[in-house]
């Protein structure tokens, strides 16, 4: 069976690893081997890189933020990615070069052009067959991250809405130029409405893959 890459790109609160948890429950279901993981900090040397990144306080200069999220990407795509790929496994992963251009890109204000390259570079050119963009408005999203008890300092959630906003639109922009990859799902809802919504497109994308 030939393997496929899903990836799952939103903004913060937007349900990505609810949705990625129930996506693997599906998949497994109708009887693929699915690898779940996420960036940054799917390896032993993410989980360094993530705590790095996330949780030293005070600035960090943005293309040494964006360097470490590529080298975390690098290692992953290299170690876990391709080698589930090439078992046949479906890897459904939370966040990939998408959220780099998001937020590196738009966020940060880096070279959004310059940024997908350099994650092109990192990963050997691999992309996903599909990409789940859970697009939520960034205020609802806050206020349910507001309601998760297990949130720590987190550096870059210590941004204000307009940040937020730019994050998603530059997804939406990104979403419409590739639209082969991208598929837009409501995030808003109750888990299980928007468990529907994905499974709907993985399930076409699954079919076309036969
Ligand atoms: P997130 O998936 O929200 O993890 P958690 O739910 O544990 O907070 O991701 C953490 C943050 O990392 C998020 O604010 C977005 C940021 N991020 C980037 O800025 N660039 C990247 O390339 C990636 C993968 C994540």
């Amino acid at each position: 069976m030939t393997g496929a890459y899903i990836t799952l790109e939103g903004g913060d609160g937007s349900g990505k690893s609810t949705q990625a948890a129930l996506l693997q429950a599906w998949l497994e279901a109708e009887g693929r081997t699915v690898v779940r993981t996420r960036e940054p900090g799917g390896t032993e040397l993410g989980v360094e890189i993530r705590r790095l990144v996330q949780h030293t306080e005070g600035h960090v200069a943005p293309r040494a933020e964006a360097l470490l999220y590529a080298a975390d990407r690098a290692h992953h795509v290299a170690t876990l990615v391709r080698p589930a790929l090439e078992r046949g496994d479906v890897v459904v992963q939370d966040r990939y070069l998408d959220s780099s251009v998001a937020y590196q890109g738009a966020g940060r204000e880096l070279d959004g052009e310059q940024i997908r390259d350099l994650s092109l570079w990192a990963t050997d050119g691999l992309l996903p067959q599909l990409t789940l963009l859970l697009d939520i408005d960034p205020a609802a999203g806050r206020e349910r991250m507001a309601g998760r008890a297990d949130a720590p300092y987190d550096r870059l959630e210590d941004t204000g809405l307009d940040f937020a906003e730019r994050v998603r639109a530059a997804y939406l922009g990104l979403a419409e130029a590739e639209p082969d990859r991208f598929v837009v799902v409501d995030a808003s809802g109750t888990p299980d409405e928007v468990h529907g919504r994905v499974v709907s497109h993985v399930r076409a994308m699954l079919d076309a893959q036969r």
